[in-house]
């Protein structure tokens, strides 16, 4: 199977769905550059304002896998530079540009048309306040004919409704999302926060957001055929999957290329591709939303049944040892291997079967859900059509198929 990673997005095709998101590796021309001959299919740039940012010291630390804080402004070298030098250069080598504006109406006013001379391709507008998106977007649909986008902070009071109110004012597409904060974290030998930012606050981004920003993706692709950009808590090929299935046109990420390394782009695409043929998509196109039909109406009030296969189980006890109300048991002996279920004691909370590293206790649906293509099961299991694979695959993909 042949799977091309091209995607459309407004009409410019890029080479990857992956986008490098705004943030500290796109803070030039240089650093765009890299990002994008490493694989992203667009670069966002560093967000440009008026005057270029003073940042407290330390403005970065990691949080835990994956995970980061940080209290890094918006962009350090000046808007003039931007649109004279930077974004000029970026796409001399080729880049497809995002040119990102923030906070302001007036900072859009003075910069939106300034930055589509320059040769960005499209616009991202950002702000910490809700009440000025819509705005921002209303300005820069005046000053400039190129894509431009919304980008919507998961920390506003209803990002969804924005997200709509972005588009009917005239946006392409929104940006789901910024960072999630303010949040703190204390070094406990020095008793002070790990930020130097005010209060020590500092945003989360990184694999512990994602689960935040799938349902707001998925809410606001469910409500709009225009394009949503999923961004926040991308690492690994599952989690680009993931961002597709909910609904995402395109996917950006910033932590997990800051963390590994903007190279690591390179083999995130190898490995969507690799996932994209085992799945049985042609493309990221055909993932698009795959999920969406999914979604419960209601809740699920019929008891699944479980699949246990000795043969892949590696007697990790996991599955055992998780459960609240010690309703499973592994006998080992003779050979064999024996999973017993309590079936008074367990409340069927489906648990053990998503801390199993192998898969070998799985849940049994009745049906495959509507509108996804279950993989294949591995040669050897006791996977029937009916086992919810598509959905375990998603819990369990970054601790089997981590790419880390
Ligand atoms: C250090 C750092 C700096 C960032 N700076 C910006 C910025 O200037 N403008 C912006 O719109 N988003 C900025 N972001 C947010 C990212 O673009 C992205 O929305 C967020 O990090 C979630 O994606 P991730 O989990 O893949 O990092 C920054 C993120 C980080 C980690
Ligand atoms: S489904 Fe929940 S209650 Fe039942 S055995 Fe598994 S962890 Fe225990
Ligand atoms: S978690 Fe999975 S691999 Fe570990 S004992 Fe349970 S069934 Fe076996």
């Amino acid at each position: 199977m042949n799977v091309d990673l091209k995607t459309d997005l407004f009409g410019i095709i890029l080479k990857s769905p992956l986008i490098l998101g705004s943030g500290p590796l796109s803070y030039n021309a240089e650093g765009m550059i890299s990002g994008y001959k490493a694989g992203a299919g667009a670069v966002v740039t560093k967000t440009i304002r008026n005057r270029a940012a003073i940042n407290p010291y330390p403005h970065m630390a990691i949080s835990g896998r994956n995970t980061m804080i940080n209290a890094e402004k918006w962009s350090d070298i000046s808007a003039e530079m931007w649109v004279e030098q930077e974004i000029p250069k970026a796409k001399e080598a080729g880049v497809v540009v995002i040119a990102s504006i923030g906070h302001t109406p007036g900072e859009v006013m003075n910069w939106a048309a300034a930055v589509d001379r320059a040769g960005a391709d499209m616009i991202e507008l950002v702000s910490y306040r809700q009440e000025m998106i819509v705005d921002m977007i209303r300005i820069a649909r005046e000053l400039t004919a190129k894509p431009v986008i919304a980008k919507l902070s998961p920390n506003w009071h209803d990002p969804v409704t924005t997200a709509q109110a972005a588009l009917d004012q005239g946006a392409d597409g929104v940006t789901a999302m910024d960072s999630v904060g303010p949040v703190l974290r204390i070094d406990i030998r020095s008793g002070r926060p790990l930020l130097g930012s005010e209060k020590g606050h500092g945003w989360l981004t990184g694999s512990a957001i994602k689960p935040i920003i799938l349902r707001y993706v998925a809410e606001i692709a469910d409500q709009t055929d225009k394009p949503v950009i999923g961004i926040g808590g991308v690492v690994t090929a599952e989690d680009v999957v993931e961002m597709l299935m909910a609904g995402a046109a395109a996917v950006g990420l910033c932590t997990a290329a800051i963390l590994k390394g903007v190279a690591y782009l390179t083999r995130l695409n190898r490995e969507i591709k690799k996932l994209l043929v085992e799945l049985k998509y042609e493309s990221p196109a055909a993932v698009c939303g795959a999920a969406l039909p999914n979604l419960y109406k209601q809740e699920v009030l019929d008891r699944f049944t479980f699949s246990f296969n000795e043969k892949i189980c590696t007697e990790c006890m996991a599955c055992v040892k998780v459960c609240p109300y010690q309703a499973r048991s592994l006998s080992v002996g003779g050979g064999e291997k024996k999973m017993e279920l309590d079936e008074k004691l367990c409340r069927y909370c489906g648990l053990c079967a998503s801390v199993c590293p192998t898969d070998a206790l799985s849940l049994e649906g009745t049906s495959p859900p509507a509108g996804t293509a279950p993989p294949s099961p591995p040669a050897g299991t006791t996977h029937s059509p009916g086992t919810l694979r598509p959905h375990r695959n998603n819990i369990n993909g970054g601790i089997k198929r981590n790419v880390q």
